[in-house]
């Protein structure tokens, strides 16, 4: 724990060597508390989380118990000169100045769009993922089966894979990872704290390793995530707020992985986006999010819980549509300067940037439902509930002026509008009898 009490020291020197995003002007006596606060907290938090990991022998080992077939990395078929030409085709850009990006999570809801963005504006997309079943992967297999449509494929393995995600930058020298593979969701965190583990830290740490490694170094656009603000009050949330205070170890993990960027841009060059999303939704979006399963609740009849704080406190989510996340990802990629790094060795300064990316209107659950209920047609029952202390927060507001300022980020879509069009989507998607909703 010495390192723990050396930390104060320290702020001085963590500020010159910060990217300046995370410190304005204006410091004084009581910043650097607040920065010293900071710095402990950052080192007892990657303590705790190294004590955990390195506690269980292989990544595999940490989940292993509770669900073995999901996490094996050996269960994957890959390689093959067949394989590598589909690899190859897929991330082959239609322009001699398109990216080639890999994308982590493609089957996701976010990497799904965000890859067939880029590839519908010519670059060239290479997507990976697992398929875990952390909700239904049927949906996972039609996102993929939309993007082989478009001529993306999607190589089924897991970023904890070093040596998968070695032959791939063999069979592609990248110039960008758009890394979008995780563990989301918050209250899961208690019932698979491993899955958080395995692949949010141990999986981008892997990930950052390979890519530190191989020559040139692209450069890394990933997700992080609105709830690292935590139980932080001060509204709206700007990048430079205090985030040390997780309310789940999803954000916790979260939180590491910002740490961990710095450590990867600071020690081997390495270029390095991270993106708070705000609360995103949207067609072929997730089960396992409120807008969502009241869609489906709501239609079935079925009761929904709605949270409210203390004292009747409103509970408020700054909703961001896809498309408009999708713009900022764009925005950050074509903004991301190249790694410096090369043989796993640092050749100068690189780019190190943090962006909120939300809507900046928070909209009441209660709000949320109001609207379902008039675009679906149906009455909600609605359950009103105490807010849980097991990881949502009462309220998200993003100040997203420096993301407009370096990305040209600039959020169109408003609540109203968005769910239109997941309704819509939805309804289409689980009317053929043939998806069943669980
Ligand atoms: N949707 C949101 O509101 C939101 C908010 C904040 C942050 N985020 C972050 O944005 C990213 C994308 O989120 P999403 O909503 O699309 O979630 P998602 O669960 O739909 O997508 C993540 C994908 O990653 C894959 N994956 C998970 N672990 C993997 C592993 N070890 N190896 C390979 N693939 C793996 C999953 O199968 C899934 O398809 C995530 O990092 C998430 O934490 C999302
Ligand atoms: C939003 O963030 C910017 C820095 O990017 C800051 O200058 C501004 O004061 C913030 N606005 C609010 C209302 O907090």
């Amino acid at each position: 724990m010495s390192h723990i009490d050396s930390a104060p020291s320290t702020p001085g020197k963590v500020k010159m060597e910060k990217s300046s995003y995370f410190f304005t002007r204006g410091g004084g006596a009581r910043w650097h508390y607040s920065l010293a606060k900071l710095t402990v907290w950052s080192f007892a938090f990657l303590a705790l989380i190294l004590i955990f990991f390195l506690r269980s022998p292989a990544p595999s080992a940490i989940t292993s118990a509770a669900d073995p077939s999901r996490r094996s990395l050996r269960n994957y078929n890959w390689g093959g000169s067949a394989w590598e030409k589909r690899v190859r085709a897929s991330a082959r850009a239609r322009s001699s100045n398109g990216l080639t990006v890999l994308v982590t999570g493609a089957a996701g809801f976010v990497g799904t769009h965000v890859s067939s963005a880029l590839k519908r504006r010519g670059d060239g997309v290479l997507g990976i993922d697992n398929f875990n079943d952390y909700y239904d992967p049927s949906l996972k297999r039609a996102r993929q089966a939309l993007l082989e449509r478009t001529g993306v494929f999607i190589v089924e393995g897991d970023i904890n894979d070093e040596a998968l995600l070695r032959k791939l930058f063999e069979v592609v020298p990248f110039t960008h990872v758009m890394h979008l593979a995780a563990q989301a969701g918050v209250r899961y965190a208690m019932e698979n704290p491993g899955s958080y583990v395995h692949s949010n830290i141990a999986g981008f740490v892997n990930l950052l390793e390979v890519c530190k490694s191989v020559n040139p170094q692209p450069a890394i656009v990933w997700a992080s995530s609105s709830s690292v603000y935590g139980l932080n009050t001060k509204v709206p949330f700007s990048e430079k707020d205090r985030t040390d205070q997780p309310a789940s170890l999803y954000a916790a993990t979260k939180k590491a992985g910002e740490e961990i960027a710095h450590t990867y841009n600071h020690i081997y060059g390495l270029s390095l986006t991270g993106l708070r999303f705000f609360t995103v939704y949207g067609p072929w979006g997730r089960p396992d999010m409120a807008y969502f399963f009241f869609t489906k609740d709501i239609l079935k009849g079925k009761q929904i819980a709605i949270f409210e704080a203390a004292n009747h406190g409103t509970v408020a989510r700054d909703f961001t549509y896809i498309d408009d996340i999708v713009k900022g990802c764009l925005g950050a990629l074509d903004t991301a300067e190249k790694s410096t790094g090369s043989g796993g060795k640092k050749r100068g300064p690189a780019q190190l940037r943090v962006f909120n990316l939300g809507n900046t209107s928070p909209v009441p659950v209660s709000e949320l439902v109001s609207i379902l209920e008039r675009l679906l047609k149906v009455k909600a029952k609605r359950n009103i509930m105490k807010l849980p202390r097991n990881g949502d927060v009462q309220y998200t507001h993003a100040n997203i002026s420096y993301a407009q300022r370096e990305l040209g980020y600039k959020p169109t879509t408003d609540l109203q509008t968005g769910l239109k069009k997941f309704v819509r989507w939805y309804l289409n998607y689980y009317s053929d009898g043939k998806k069943a909703v669980e």
